[in-house]
Parts: C-alpha cells; structure tokens; sequence
C-alpha cells in the first residue's frame, strides 16, 4: 500500500527542515568571519528551524511513521549549501535565505490545499510553521541589496535545487 499523502508531506516537510537547520547552522559558522552582522538574526531563524523540525518529528513519531529516506540528503545539502553561501558573505546569505524560503512558502501553500479537510493533523502542523518562514523570506529579501552580485546568480541555482530535493523526498 502507498503512503499516505498527510504522512509524505510530513516526512518531507520533517527532513526540509533538517536541510533548513543546518542550512541556518553552516551560515552562523561562518558568518563570524563573512558576515557577523548577521550572525544574530541566523541564530533567530535557526531557533524556529529547530522547532519545525521537533514539531514534524513529533507528529510523524505519534503516527509511527520512519523519517523520510531523503532525511540525511537533505542535511547534507542545507550544510554545503549554508557553508558555501556563508563564505560569500551577506548578500549571498541574504539571497539564499529569500530564495530557499520562497520555495518553502509556495509548497506549504500547495501543501495545505492538498490536505485540506482530508488529514487535519498534518494541516495543522504545516500552518504552524507559515508565519515564520514567511519571516524568514522577508527579511532575506530585505537584506538583499539590488545590484549586488551573487543575487542574480545564486536565486535560480538556490530555488531549482530546494524544489529538486522537495520533489525527489515526495518519491523516496
Ligand atoms: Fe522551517
Ligand atoms: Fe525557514
């Protein structure tokens, strides 16, 4: 038998935040050195990731469902991708932040009108989150300043692969 939607939305939302925590962590790292103007605000963002990611383990443990099989992907790839954008500095950083957080925004949207009435607990769980990530992305986009460089560069690269890795967790 297939998963159930309400169970892969939130075994992909569990491991997305995984990516999210350790995305925000890589950057608090070395934003000490590129970018400690922003090191508090990091720290602030990954305070919120940390309890997206304990809400969506607690609902998935309450169902007995396994984490998803893209869980230590998306760990790995939040790190790199913090890490590499971290170096950058701040409007890298900033960039990273409003692009990853756009795609997040849309697909909690998708999400939630895939739900609707059919699985309320795994609604709720996906609405919990919205306002925060809707913080993040706006400051990301504050923060990035227009004509800087990476922006251009990084937004196409950054938003293609955090759907990518949304995608291939719907499958695994
Ligand atoms: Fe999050
Ligand atoms: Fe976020």
């Amino acid at each position: 038998m297939s998963t159930p939607l309400g169970d892969r939305i939130l075994k992909v939302d569990h491991a997305g935040e995984h990516g999210a925590v350790n995305l925000y962590r890589a950057q608090i790292l070395v934003s000490r050195w590129t970018a400690s103007q922003m090191t508090p605000l990091l720290r602030h963002f990954l305070d919120h990731e940390l309890g997206h990611r304990a809400l969506f383990r607690d609902r998935l443990q309450a169902r007995g469902v396994r984490r998803c099989r893209s869980y230590l992907l998306c760990g790995a790839g939040g790190w790199m991708l913090g890490l590499l954008t971290g170096l950058l500095g701040p409007s890298a950083i900033a960039a990273t932040t409003c692009a990853v957080e756009s795609v997040v925004l849309q697909h909690l949207m998708e999400q939630r009108q895939q739900l609707g009435s059919t699985d309320p607990d795994a609604f709720d769980a996906v609405s919990r989150i919205v306002a925060e990530e809707q913080e993040h992305h706006d400051h990301g986009r504050d923060a990035m300043r227009s004509g800087a460089f990476w922006p251009s560069i990084l937004t196409p690269v950054v938003r293609v692969s955090t759907a990518a890795v949304i995608w291939l967790g719907m499958r695994l």
